[in-house]
């Protein structure tokens, strides 16, 4: 369908999006090229600190991607002895794989819990039954997850991290951003987040020293110094180049969040169709919409109707980490809540190129379903 209408409106062209950074690139490309030096280097140091000091944590790491981000910050715990080797970790069963996989990479064991509308709640954690070591909060679609579950965790003394990979630049209500609310978080800057390089690329951030000393050397051969090597590490580095990239599109961040969340709140006021559910206004809240989700019986017939009308759709996802083969050991486990967010879901175009006229097509489209 994509051929035949000239007016069609993708889910995300991530071309015209990073074409607002050509010009930038290409001059932080030879720069980069002229220094010969392409792993680590003063680029990768120059980003880690702008993005510490733009989410307010006192450290940034760099990593090769958000999974690794995650798993890095884990193996980092149990050589602190701040989680046990196979520690138990709660996680909201809505969420990418990523989330699990990192868990498992870890070689500790996930212990997933069903959401009540979209992120995990205290309620959730106080019904689990199982014990747990440590919790790994999500801030799925680009959603902050309630203050009162890292207040619910302090007051039990269990560690809490959390996976930011969609949330870059989100506020709570006390002014803190995501990447300075949990013990230590993890960032994914694949391109199509918020805040997206040229190629796969990720960070660590938090608050805690010896945290983030550890977390540096384990993504880096765990190595103390050139030829020491004290801890199991990976190579799992920032790539210098990547860091470049995102440099420049940094200072661009808050300009394009501020502009997912007007169109987010544009689709609450005019989407209306009894056969297609939205969040409440209350989605907007701490949040910088990642993905706007839709939610509708039939899916297929949805997504192909707004097709032939010329309008691309997302979906965020359509099978839960828990449903998934390769996690075997959790498919027999049910999460009413999560199953159906992920029969249904459809995620609606929602980024910052986005234009009044394309936005109200897709509300047209929407509507006449
Ligand atoms: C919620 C969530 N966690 C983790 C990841 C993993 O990030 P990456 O693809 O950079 O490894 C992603 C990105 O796809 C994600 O959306």
């Amino acid at each position: 369908m994509k051929e035949m209408i000239s007016t069609y409106i993708p889910y995300l062209d991530l071309q015209p999006y990073n074409n607002r950074f050509a010009q930038q690139d290409l001059k932080t490309f030879k720069e980069i090229q002229a220094t010969g030096k392409l792993i680590g280097g003063e680029w990768v140091s120059r980003f880690e600190s702008a993005f510490a000091s733009y989410c307010g944590a006192s450290h940034c790491i760099g990593t090769a991607n958000g999974l690794d981000a995650l798993t890095i910050i884990l193996k980092a715990e149990v050589a602190l002895g701040n989680l046990p080797e196979m520690a138990k970790i709660a996680v909201p069963a809505h969420t990418y794989i990523a989330t699990f996989l990192s868990i498992l990479h870890a070689g500790m064991q996930p212990i997933p819990v069903d959401v009540e509308e979209l992120n995990l709640t205290t309620q959730a954690l106080r019904q689990l039954h199982q014990k747990y070591d440590a919790i790994i909060a999500v801030d799925i679609y680009g959603k902050l997850v309630g203050d009162e579950v890292y207040d619910y965790a302090r007051e039990k003394s269990i560690p809490i991290y959390c996976d930011t990979a969609q949330s870059h630049g989100a506020t709570n209500d006390k002014g803190l951003k995501s990447g300075n609310l949990a013990r230590a978080s993890a960032f994914s800057f694949y391109p199509t987040k918020n805040l997206g390089a040229l190629g796969d690329a990720g960070a660590i951030t938090t608050n805690d020293h010896e945290l983030a000393i550890t977390c540096r050397k384990i993504a880096n051969y765990g190595r103390e110094s050139r030829f020491v090597n004290n801890l199991v590490g990976v190579n799992s580095r920032l790539d210098t180049l990547q860091a470049g990239f995102l440099l420049n599109r940094l200072p661009q961040l808050d300009t394009d969040n501020q502009r997912r969340v007007e169109i987010a709140a544009y689709y609450l006021k005019h989407l209306q169709n009894s056969k297609v559910r939205l969040h409440s206004l209350d989605f907007l809240n701490n949040n910088v919409v990642h993905v706007f989700p839709v939610y509708v019986d039939q899916r297929k017939v949805f997504v192909d109707h707004l097709d032939s009308q010329g309008i691309g759709t997302s979906a965020h996802y359509e099978v839960p980490p828990h449903q998934q083969k390769a996690l075997a050991h959790l498919n027999q486990l049910r999460f009413p809540v999560t199953e159906k967010l992920h029969r249904t879901e459809v995620s609606l175009p929602c980024h910052p190129l986005l234009t009044l006229e394309q936005m109200q097509r897709v509300v047209q489209v929407v509507n006449g379903y």
